[in-house]
C-alpha cells in the first residue's frame, strides 16, 4: 500500500486519488477525498501535535494515536476505534451518475443493531433517525408533517451517532445538497451521498457525549450569547397589523398580568413586504409606539424576508441592483416571486452587499425603535418554482451557483446584520428560519411552520432536542401551533411541555383562532399565569445555561441521554428532557391525557409542586390534570431564581432568590448587565452559593460587574431567610 506521512496527516493512494486522514487535535480527525475549500462558511479547526503511529500490517495501514485507531483496508475502508473500542467502519464507494454521466464516491456507515443515529438538526422525527432517509436542502414546505419530509428549512450535516455505548459525531462542512440513508436501505450501512463533492468530513470524538458536544460546537462555533429579556415570554402572530392592534395586546397583557417582553411584527407592518419599511397607514409613528412599549418593558421584532421587492422606486433595491448585488441567470438579474410579488435575491455572500445591509438595518432600527430581526423566507423560499441550480452568487472572484449557495444562503443572510447590532454594543435579538450547521454563532432559530395538531406537539420536543444536540441550543418552536386552529387543551399542553425551552414564543398564521393566553377563558388564563411565572422565576438558572452554552457549548435542554448516557433506558426517551442537569420536564402530549409514563434516572427527583420525593431509577405513573405537568428538580439541589417579575429588566432586579431543594447543594451563578458586550471585557460575576445543612455561604469568586442586587433570599424547607447582598456571605440557617 503506498502512503505518505507529513505532519499530522497521512495520505493513502488508492487507484489515481488519495484518501487523506488528518488528524487535527484529541478529538478530532478530518478524512477526505479532496479537501473542501470551507470558504462560504467558518470552521474553528484548533490543530495541536499529535504523536501517533503509522505501521502497515497485512494488507491494512493501521494509524495509533493516544486516543484512537484508524485502521486502512482497501476494500473496507476505514476502521475507527475510540481508546479501544470500535465505533464504525467508513466505506467509500464509487458510483457512477447516469444524468451527469460522471464517478463519484459516497461514503457509507457501518451501523450495528444497537447503535443509534441521532442528529441532523430540525427533522420533524424522533431524536434516532434511523430507518428514514433524509438530505440536507433548506426547504420550505408549510405541510410538513413527519418523516415523510426529508428536508426542512435547515441543512445541519451533523450525524451524532452511539455505537458499542460511545457517542462520536460526524460533520460534513459541504454546502451542497447532501442525502442520508440511515438504514433505510441496508440496516447496517448509513450512506451518505454527495453528488457534487468528494466527501469530506470531520470526526469528532470524545470521551463522552458532552465531550462530543462541546467539541462539535467549538467547530462549527459555540451559539451567541443572548440578551436576557430574550427568556422572556414572546406574543406573535401573523399579524398585529396595525398599531391599534399592538396596543390592545399590550393593554390585554398588562390587564391580565400576564408576562411579555416581545411583540413580534408580522409582515404586514411592511409598506408593500419591502424589507425594512413602515406602513405608515397601518403604523402612522411606529417610534412613538415602540419607546410608549419600552416604557412598559415590551420590546418590538420587526420580521425580514430574504428576497427584495422589485421596485426601482425602492431605495434598497435601487443599489442593490446598481451595484450588482443580486443572484444572476445569463447575466441579469434573477426575479421570483416571494410576499412583495417578483422579487431580486440579494447576493449576501458580497461584503459591500453585507455592509449595505448592516448600515440599513442599523439606522431602521434607530428610527423605529424596533429591538429584534426576525430572518424569515431565506431557504431562499421562492412561490414561482424553486431558484434554478444556475443562478450565480458571485463569490470574490469565483462563481457561487445556487446550487452550492443555497444550503448556506440563510447564514450570509443573518452574518449581515450581526454588526447591525454589535456596533451599538448590544447583543443580537436575531433569529432565522434557515440555517446552515455553522449558523447558530451568529443568529438563534424556531422551527417555521408547524401546525395545531397534537402530533406536532409530541414531535416539538424531539425537534427541539435534536437541534440542540446538533449545535442550535437556542431555539424553540411555535407555541400553540402555528397552522390551522388551536384550542383550549392544546395551548395549554404546549406551554407547559415547552416551559422550559430556550426560546418560548406563541405565534399562529392568517386567519386563524386568537392563540393569546386570555384567548380562551378564565380558567386557560390563570393556567398560563400559573405557568409564565415558574418560567420567569427560573430565569437565573436559564441564563446561567445560556452563559455555559455559549462559553462552553453546553446544551440548554438536552435529552435525558445527554445527562445519563449509562443509562441505556434513556435512549428510548423522546417525550422527557433536562434542562440543565438539574431539572427534568415530563409534560402530558395526547389529547386527554390525565397519567402518564414518566422515566425517571437514578437518583432521587422531587416533584416542583408538591416537594414529594420519588426515587429514580425506574418508571412511575404520573398524574397531571390540565393544570398540572412534570417537572423534577434533582435532590440537592440550589436553584437561583428571580420572583414577581412581569418583563426582564435586568438592571432593576435587585433580589436573587436561591431556593434549596432537599437539604443542601451548590451552584454557580453567573450575572451581567443582560444585554450590552461588556461582557467580552470581562465585566461579569460569577458567585458560588452553597448550602450545608444549616451552613449557607455565598460568594463572589471572578467579576467586576456592579450588580444591582441588594437582597438575597434563601428558601429552604418552605422557610424564607432574607440577607442583604454581600460578595462573601457566611450564615447559619
Ligand atoms: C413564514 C414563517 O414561517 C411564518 O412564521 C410567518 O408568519 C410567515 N412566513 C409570514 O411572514
Amino acid at each position: 500500500m503506498e502512503y505518505k506521512v507529513e505532519k499530522n496527516k497521512v495520505e493513502i493512494l488508492i487507484n489515481n486519488k488519495s484518501l487523506n486522514i488528518e488528524l487535527l487535535n484529541k478529538n478530532i480527525i478530518r478524512l477526505y477525498v479532496k479537501k473542501n475549500k470551507c470558504d462560504l462558511i467558518d470552521l474553528n479547526v484548533k490543530k495541536a501535535r499529535r504523536n501517533f503511529e503509522v505501521k502497515q500490517e497485512d494488507n491494512s495501514l493501521i494509524i495509533i494515536d493516544r486516543n484512537y485507531k484508524l485502521l486502512f483496508k482497501e476494500d473496507e475502508g476505514v476502521s475507527l476505534y475510540f481508546k479501544d473500542s470500535y465505533l464504525t467502519s467508513i466505506s467509500f464507494n464509487k458510483l457512477f451518475d447516469e444524468v451527469e454521466k460522471r464517478e463519484y464516491f459516497n461514503t457509507s456507515f457501518k451501523i450495528n443493531d444497537n447503535d443509534n443515529i441521532f442528529g441532523l438538526g430540525d427533522k420533524m422525527a424522533y431524536l434516532d433517525k434511523k430507518g428514514y432517509f433524509w438530505a440536507s436542502w433548506a426547504t420550505d414546505d408549510s405541510n410538513h408533517q413527519d418523516e415523510l419530509f426529508p428536508s426542512l428549512y435547515k441543512s445541519i450535516n451533523y450525524l451524532l451517532l452511539r455505537s458499542n455505548k460511545k457517542f462520536f459525531g460526524v460533520f460534513f462542512p459541504s454546502t451542497f445538497r447532501l442525502t442520508f440513508d440511515a438504514c433505510k436501505t441496508d440496516l447496517h450501512k448509513l450512506t451518505v451521498n454527495n453528488f457534487e463533492e468528494e466527501q469530506d468530513m470531520f470526526l469528532v470524538l470524545g470521551d463522552d457525549i458532552k465531550e462530543v458536544t462541546r467539541s462539535y460546537s467549538e467547530l462549527v462555533g459555540h451559539p451567541y450569547f443572548i440578551r436576557m429579556k430574550m427568556l422572556g415570554y414572546q406574543q406573535s402572530r401573523w399579524s398585529y397589523e396595525n398599531e391599534e392592534m399592538v396596543k390592545t395586546l399590550r393593554d390585554n397583557f398588562i390587564k391580565h398580568e400576564i408576562p411579555l417582553d416581545y411583540i413580534h411584527l408580522d409582515i404586514h407592518y411592511m409598506d408593500g413586504y419591502r424589507d425594512f419599511t413602515i406602513d405608515k397607514t397601518r403604523f402612522p409613528d411606529i417610534k412613538t409606539l415602540s419607546e410608549k412599549l419600552k416604557k412598559d418593558e415590551i420590546e418590538l421584532v420587526g420580521i425580514n424576508d430574504a428576497a427584495i421587492k422589485e421596485d426601482p422606486e425602492f431605495d434598497l433595491y435601487k443599489y442593490l441592483e446598481d451595484n450588482h448585488l443580486f443572484g444572476t441567470l445569463d447575466g441579469k438579474t434573477y426575479i421570483n416571486a416571494v410576499w412583495p410579488g417578483d422579487s431580486g435575491f440579494p447576493n449576501y455572500f458580497d461584503d459591500k452587499c453585507k455592509k449595505y445591509f448592516e448600515s440599513y438595518a442599523s439606522k431602521f432600527l434607530d428610527d423605529t425603535g424596533i429591538s429584534g430581526i426576525w430572518c424569515d423566507m431565506n431557504e431562499p423560499a421562492s412561490f414561482n418554482g424553486p431558484l434554478p441550480d444556475e443562478v450565480d452568487f458571485t463569490f470574490g472572484k469565483r462563481k457561487l451557483l445556487h446550487k452550492e449557495a443555497h444550503n448556506v444562503y440563510a447564514e450570509h443572510m443573518v452574518k449581515s446584520f450581526v454588526n447591525t447590532f454589535k456596533k451599538k454594543n448590544i447583543r443580537p435579538y436575531l433569529f432565522s428560519r434557515a440555517a446552515f450547521a455553522t449558523t447558530a454563532k451568529y443568529a438563534f432559530v424556531w422551527n417555521g411552520d408547524n401546525f395545531s395538531l397534537w402530533h406536532h406537539l409530541r414531535y416539538s420536543i424531539p425537534q427541539i432536542l435534536s437541534l440542540s444536540m446538533s449545535g442550535f441550543m437556542f431555539n424553540g418552536v411555535d407555541i400553540g401551533g402555528f397552522g390551522g386552529d388551536s384550542n383550549k387543551e392544546l395551548l395549554i399542553r404546549w406551554l407547559e411541555a415547552n416551559l422550559f425551552i430556550p426560546f418560548l414564543r406563541n405565534h399562529s398564521t392568517l386567519h386563524t383562532k386568537a392563540q393569546e393566553p386570555y384567548a380562551y377563558d378564565e380558567e386557560t388564563l390563570n393556567i398560563f399565569k400559573k405557568y409564565l411565572k415558574i418560567r420567569y422565576e427560573f430565569i437565573p438558572y436559564l441564563y446561567n445555561l445560556a452563559q455555559e452554552m455559549s462559553f462552553k457549548g453546553e446544551p440548554i435542554v438536552s435529552p435525558l441521554f445527554y445527562h445519563f448516557e449509562d443509562d441505556e433506558n434513556t435512549l428510548e426517551i423522546n417525550d422527557e428532557y433536562m434542562v440543565g442537569d438539574s431539572l427534568l420536564v415530563a409534560p402530558i402530549l395526547d389529547k386527554d391525557a390525565r397519567r402518564r409514563m414518566i422515566y425517571l434516572p437514578k437518583g432521587t427527583w422531587i416533584d416542583l409542586f408538591t416537594g414529594k420525593k420519588y426515587i429514580g431509577g425506574k418508571y412511575i405513573i404520573f398524574a397531571e390534570n390540565l393544570a398540572e405537568s412534570g417537572y423534577f428538580i434533582k435532590n440537592n439541589t440550589l436553584i437561583p431564581m428571580f420572583e414577581n417579575l412581569k418583563h426582564i429588566k435586568k438592571s432593576e432586579i435587585d433580589t436573587l432568590v436561591i431556593k434549596v431543594f432537599g437539604n443542601s447543594g451548590k451552584v454557580k451563578i453567573y450575572e451581567d448587565d443582560g444585554e450590552t458586550l461588556d461582557y467580552e471585557k470581562g465585566i461579569y460575576n460569577i458567585y458560588e452559593a452553597r448550602v450545608n445543612k444549616d451552613k449557607f455561604t455565598f460568594k463572589k469568586v471572578k467579576g467586576s460587574y456592579d450588580s444591582p442586587f441588594k437582597k438575597i433570599k434563601l428558601i429552604k424547607d418552605g422557610e424564607t431567610k432574607i440577607f442583604d447582598f454581600k460578595d462573601d456571605l457566611s450564615e447559619i440557617i
